[in-house]
């Protein structure tokens, strides 16, 4: 790997910026400079990084000067102004909002299911959806052997998804439940209604907005995004996205058609061996993934396969991982890895 990669973070001091700091840590990602960027507001903000002290600077346009790669999660709108910027002064971006996703211009990159369609990039590589990553990873080898007709997939998504103040959303209503008080909910979901409801000891079956076909837009992302990546426009995405009280990692209930007929004891080999896949399945055990244990690890962990009782081309499976690690700072760093690791620092 090229030692001389100098890296910044747009977005440093918020939930996925963190964690993308611990993850280049934890990697030993072999940067020679790392820049923090956030808002005005955090400029000057000190951060312990493995013993040295970094200072965080505000993210404006001169920033990115000498900037290799440039990981982008501080909202939509940071990156619709500043990912320019930083592609027009040499850098890489790996982008973790919504921004560019549909934009035929800039792959949408799982590493372990579309990585070399990175190497298409234009200055912007996006990181897809947390929800759409993992359940991408967990489908891809049976993509490839049995082809998808049909995906139908519930979502149980972690409060962290809708960033730090809706954790303290779910804790502070479980308190004021536990109180026996009325809680008082503030960002979840944006609610007309005169209340917001509580995520607390409840289940919000809305992710983002609703959309005038009544899908919310995190549903539609599953459905556009799942098609970009396997480049198959006819993969039918059936979701329901909800928020449950658990604080990191997403589950989902995804049951898909497959094109061709399959064993299911092949279909757990594929699995098995399968890059960046766990299997947790055994009903003796009572072994199946849970995000509780999920909650720190990179990998998506897939349990509870089985056969669908009626249609022939039917299965059913569990699907786990961390949102804020395999749903966005660890796969933004997987495709920093990658990048460096086949073309250096150039393009
Ligand atoms: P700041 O802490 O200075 O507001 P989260 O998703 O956890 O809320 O984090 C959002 C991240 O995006 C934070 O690091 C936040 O910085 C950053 N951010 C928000 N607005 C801007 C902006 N206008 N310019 C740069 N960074 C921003």
């Amino acid at each position: 790997m090229s030692r001389d990669v100098n890296v910044a973070i747009v977005g440093a001091t918020g939930a996925v910026g963190q964690a993308m700091i611990a993850t280049l840590e934890r990697r030993k990602f072999p940067y020679s400079t790392l820049k923090l960027l956030a808002s005005k507001r955090s400029a000057g903000q000190e951060v312990q990084i493995s013993g040295r002290t970094y200072v965080v600077e505000e993210a404006v346009p001169e920033a990115f000067k000498g900037i290799d790669i440039a990981l982008f999660s501080a909202g939509g709108d940071v990156s619709l102004k500043l990912a320019p910027e930083a592609v027009k002064r040499g850098a890489l971006v790996i982008d973790n909002t919504s921004a560019y996703r549909m934009d035929p211009e800039v792959p949408l990159v799982v590493p372990e299911v579309n990585g070399e369609d990175m190497f298409g990039h234009k200055g912007i590589i996006a990181n897809p959806n947390c929800s759409t990553i993992q359940m991408v990873v967990a489908l891809n080898p049976i993509y490839r052997k049995y082809g998808i007709k049909r995906i139908v997939v519930s979502t149980y998504q972690a409060a962290s998804g809708a960033g730090q103040r809706a954790i303290n959303d779910l804790r502070q209503t479980a308190q004021a439940i536990l109180r026996g008080d009325e809680p008082y909910a503030e960002v979840l979901p944006v609610s007309k209604l005169s209340k917001h409801y509580p995520l607390a000891f409840n289940i919000l079956p809305q992710i983002d907005v609703f959309e005038e076909n009544g899908y919310t837009k995190e549903e539609m992302k599953m459905v556009n995004e799942t098609r970009k990546i396997f480049h198959d426009q006819e993969i039918a995405v059936t979701p329901t996205a909800a928020r449950v009280p658990v604080v990191y990692g997403h589950s989902e209930s995804v049951y898909v058609e497959t094109r061709a007929p399959f064993q299911l004891e092949d279909i757990k080999s594929l699995l098995n061996a399968a890059d960046g896949v766990v299997v947790q399945d055994d009903p003796a055990q009572q072994l199946y993934p849970q995000p509780y244990y999920a909650a720190g690890q990179l990998e998506v962990f897939v349990g509870r396969l089985r056969k669908d009782l009626y249609e022939d081309n039917g299965l059913s499976m569990w699907v786990v991982a961390d949102n804020i690690l395999k749903g966005a700072a660890w796969n933004a760093v997987q495709i920093a890895e990658r990048w460096i690791s086949r073309d250096g620092v150039k393009h």
